[in-house]
This record gives C-alpha cells, structure tokens and sequence, in this order.
C-alpha cells in the first residue's frame, strides 16, 4: 500500500485559529481524503507550537501559567477542526513529554555530530516570529509582520548550528527540476536567491527564554523553539505507534513567511542527522482583508467559527478551497464569500441535486427509472452526452496534488453546469408526457452523473458527499478506483430515492 504523509506547520497558541490556519489545515485534509479515496496508507499530522517568548509572554498577560494557557488554547484549535471535519490521524503538541524527550535526543545527537559549537548573537529580534530578523527581513528597522514592540535588540551568548556548512548541498536539491522539491516554481526561485546571496550559521539556543526544551548538555539554555518546532515532523513519526515508516514525509504544507525554516534549515538539520528530507514543500500565499495580511496582531481577521456559523461546516469548506491563496495573497470578505455561496452551493450543486431529485419524485414515483441495456446506450455513453467527465477526474488527479484545489472544484463546477445545462436542453418533463423511453435515459443519467460529482467532491466536502448518496440510497459510496467504469455505476434501477431538506439554503446578505 502506498503512503502518504501530510503536515500542516503546528500552530502558535499564542492566538486562537483564524481563517489563515484554516486554509492550511483545509488543504492537508483535502490531500488527506484525495489520497485515502485512492486507496493509499495516509498519516496527516498538524498540532501546536507551544514553546518560545512569544507563547510565554501571552500567558503571562492572561494570568496563566504557560501550560495551562497552552492547554487551553491547544484544546481551542483542537475543537476548531474537529468542528471542520478535519481528518487528522494525530494532533501533536509540543509540550508532550514523548516530544521533548526525542527533540532533546535530536539535538544531541547534532552536538555529538559536531554540528553545535558557541558563539554570541547580537541583532533585531521579532518576538512575534520568533526569530532574528536579516537585513531583508526589515522594513523600517523592524518586522513588517508585526507591531513595532516586538521587535527587539538583543545579546546573547547561545549554541550555534552550522547551517553555512549544508548550503551547497541544499541548493543541489532545491534547483533539480526533475524533483520539484519546492513549488510552485516562484517560490522555488525567491529561495534560491536567498540562499545564493549567502547564509550565515545560526543560533540554536536561548539563554533568556524559560519556557522551553533544556539544551541536554547545558541546562542554562533551552532549544530556539523554531528548531524544536521543525522536529515535530519527525517525532510523531519516532513516538507514535507504527509510524516509523511514514518518514520521510511526502509533503509539507506551509505559509510563505516560514518558508526558509522549512527549506533550509529543517534540511540542514536533517543532513546533519544523516536522515532522508521530505519528498516535496508547498508554499502558498497569504489572505489578506483590507489589504493587510492576517495576523495575530489584528483584529480584523475572519475565523472559522464566524464562516460555520453563516455558512455551515460544507459551505465553510468550499469557501476556503474556493479562495485559497495557493500562488497570490488573496482579498477575502464576507460580502464575497455571501456571494460565492449562493452562486455555486445555493443556485449551482445544491440546485441540481433537488432539481434531480423532484423530477424522480414527480414523474418515476421516487425510483431510479429501469432502462433497457444495449451496447448503444450505456450509461457511460448518457452521461458522456452530459459532459466529459473523465476530464474531470483528469483536472481533479492533476489540480490537487498540485494544492490547487480551487482550480479542482472549478472542473467539478463545469460538470454542475453543463448537468443542468442538459436539463435545459432535454427539458425531462416534456419528455416524461412524449417519449417515456428517453426520458428514463436522460434521468438515469443524471441521477449517474450525481454520483460520480458526490465521489468527485469527496475530499472537499465529505458530508455533502455522504448526503448526496444517502439520497441516491447508496449505502457506501464508491471504494474501488473511480476511474474504472465498473466501479462507479453503482445507481440501481428500481431504487427508492430519498430527496430532503436543501443541502445549501440560499443566504441572504444583510445590507
Ligand atoms: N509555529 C510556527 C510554525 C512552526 S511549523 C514547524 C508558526 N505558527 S503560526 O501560528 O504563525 O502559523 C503560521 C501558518 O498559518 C502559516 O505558515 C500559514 O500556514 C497559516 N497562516 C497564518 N496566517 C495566514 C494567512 N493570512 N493566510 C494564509 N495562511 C496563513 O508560524
């Protein structure tokens, strides 16, 4: 059985989820299904990030000890996609004792390998990213990201790692297209420029921050909690149960502002263990709402809780898939996501599933209609008349190990359309009066057409999914390989059909 192992970064507890982390975690979880459809062994991991100055500073200004906020707030992100239906096989926590124990292990290991050595760091500090900021890190002499009193000047003696040492073998690796180890290709190239105007080694320890992992050799000093963050993909792998073989991961799914964490150093960590890199990093672009990127700092941000409230956990979903900024920063508002909904889940799928379902109810008294089998009028050959639906399942195989999953549901919307384009055309309660036989073709080819786009959204909307067949009164929906026209057929003439309440009812904006 293939495997296929999938991250998320794990998320700072400093702040609770918002529309950002969403879209990440979204995306490994559309991978997640994609790939278990397909019939392969998947282990899809994201937690929280629960260490550093930054975490420890928030729990200070709520009262709470550093624990006990990130059990809190860990628990918040942890209900957060539970409530979206996100199918991770394990939520990692970084305070978990089974962690620490492997991290510290790790960064043994790189000490006895003689990869740490001690030196003094003296430069601008963001709190809020919880690194050393570059020259081109600055704007104005502070950190763009975030407000200008997290930015710091700090002096210290600490630990330091020989990144300089792996460069020329990371840029190897990063600029062999054959592998496409990073993509999409802008993001390929902006880190090779990077990497090419030169890398200095890095600190690997601090000694003002309490609240971490203690460096093993030297108890004045904990971990920097980036590098001890990075390990998490490798040991969940380490302690859980028969995960061992999942390393090294397949992909990697982060935001652009960490992109150097995951393409440089988490290698350079890994060359210096001497342990297998992960096959492939994504990095995708950033939301932003009124032109400014979200942020913790900021109020404005839209959270997942707001969208399931308004539009469901499916319509919440499709939304994000919909707008996710896979290779451009991307304007989202609520205005626009009102319209989106109504368009493509209210007036689109959610209209041609109870436009179906009332001409079976009407005029085949709630039955998928009986039809005649000659070679002539497959199945296959009614539904290809509807639409080309192999090109479908083409777009959906190319667009989502891509991470584009808009551009997938956007070829599923075409097969939505040109489904109810067919009725236009056929006009079915015409044909239930004149031509009983037709008619019998024209709907038992949509009520196919309906199970291949409920298989087809799968990954994307589970529950739709699971609706849409519940009506067709399939019990399981399609196991074997979608592709094989066999498998997929598996309306049955006869069948009772139950239609229900509208899966996406209409909003209407508030003016
Ligand atoms: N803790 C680190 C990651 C360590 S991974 C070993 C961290 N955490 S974070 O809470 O700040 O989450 C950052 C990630 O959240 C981004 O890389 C991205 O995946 C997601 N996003 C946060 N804001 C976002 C947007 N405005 N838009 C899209 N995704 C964003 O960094």
């Amino acid at each position: 059985m293939k495997k296929f192992y999938v991250t998320t970064p794990i998320y700072y507890v400093n702040d609770v989820p918002h529309i950002g982390h969403a879209c990440t975690t979204l995306v490994a979880d559309f991978l997640a299904r994609y790939y278990r459809q397909k019939n392969c062994d998947v282990f899809f991991l994201t937690g929280t990030d629960e260490h550093g100055l930054n975490v420890a500073q928030a729990a200070k200004k709520k009262n709470l000890s550093p624990q006990k906020f990130c059990d809190q707030v860990s628990a918040r992100f942890q209900e957060t996609w539970k409530e979206l239906n996100i199918s991770n096989d394990y939520f990692i926590r970084t305070t978990d004792p089974k962690h620490k124990k492997i991290a510290a292990q790790i960064i043994q290991k790189i000490y006895d390998n003689g990869d740490i050595y001690q030196n003094t760091y003296e430069g601008l500090y963001c709190i809020g990213c919880e690194k050393f900021l570059t020259k081109t890190d600055l704007v104005d002499d502070r950190c763009p990201l975030h407000p200008p009193e997290k930015t710091i000047r700090q002096k210290e003696k600490n630990w330091f790692f020989k990144l300089s040492k792996y460069i020329p073998q990371i840029i190897k690796m990063i600029e062999d297209k054959k592998t496409n180890y990073v993509f999409p290709a802008g993001k390929r190239k902006e880190v090779l420029a990077k990497l090419k105007a030169g890398v200095h080694d890095i600190s690997f320890s601090r000694a003002s921050v309490k609240w971490g992992i203690p460096i093993p050799w030297d108890n004045s000093q904990t971990i920097y909690v980036w590098i001890e963050a990075l390990l998490n993909y490798y040991t969940a792998t380490r302690f859980l149960p028969n995960k061992k073989e999942f390393w090294p991961a397949n992909l990697h799914l982060v935001g652009k502002e960490i992109s150097w964490f995951h393409l440089v150093i988490w290698q350079a960590i890994l060359l210096s263990m001497e342990l297998p890199l992960p096959k492939k990093v994504f990095v995708h672009d950033f939301y932003i709402i009124d032109d400014k990127k979200i942020s913790k700092s900021q109020g404005d941000k839209i959270t997942p809780q707001e969208l399931i409230d308004k539009f469901g956990v499916e319509g919440t979903r499709y939304l994000i898939a919909n707008s996710f900024p896979a290779n451009n920063d991307t304007n989202v508002s609520i205005a626009r996501f009102i319209e989106k909904y109504n368009a493509d889940l209210a007036n689109g799928l959610g209209n041609l599933v109870s436009r179906i379902l009332s001409l079976v109810e009407k005029y085949c008294a709630r039955k998928i209609p009986k039809i005649t089998k000659n070679p002539d009028s497959h199945p296959l050959r009614i539904n290809k008349k509807i639409h080309n639906w192999k090109r479908t399942w083409q777009d959906i195989d190319h667009f989502l190990p891509q991470c584009q999953p808009s551009e997938a549901l956007a070829s599923v919307w075409k097969f939505i359309s040109e489904a109810d384009k067919y009725i236009n055309r056929n006009k079915p309660w015409e044909l239930a009066k004149k031509n009983k036989k037709k008619f019998n073709w024209v709907i038992y080819g949509l009520l196919d057409s309906l199970c291949q786009i409920a298989w087809q959204i799968y990954p994307f909307l589970p529950e739709t999914s699971r609706k849409i067949a519940r009506q067709l009164n399939i019990k399981k929906l399609l196991v074997k390989n979608p592709q094989n026209k066999d498998s997929w057929t598996n309306i049955k003439p006869g069948t009772k059909i139950k239609s229900g309440k509208p899966l996406f009812p209409r909003i209407t904006p508030k003016i």
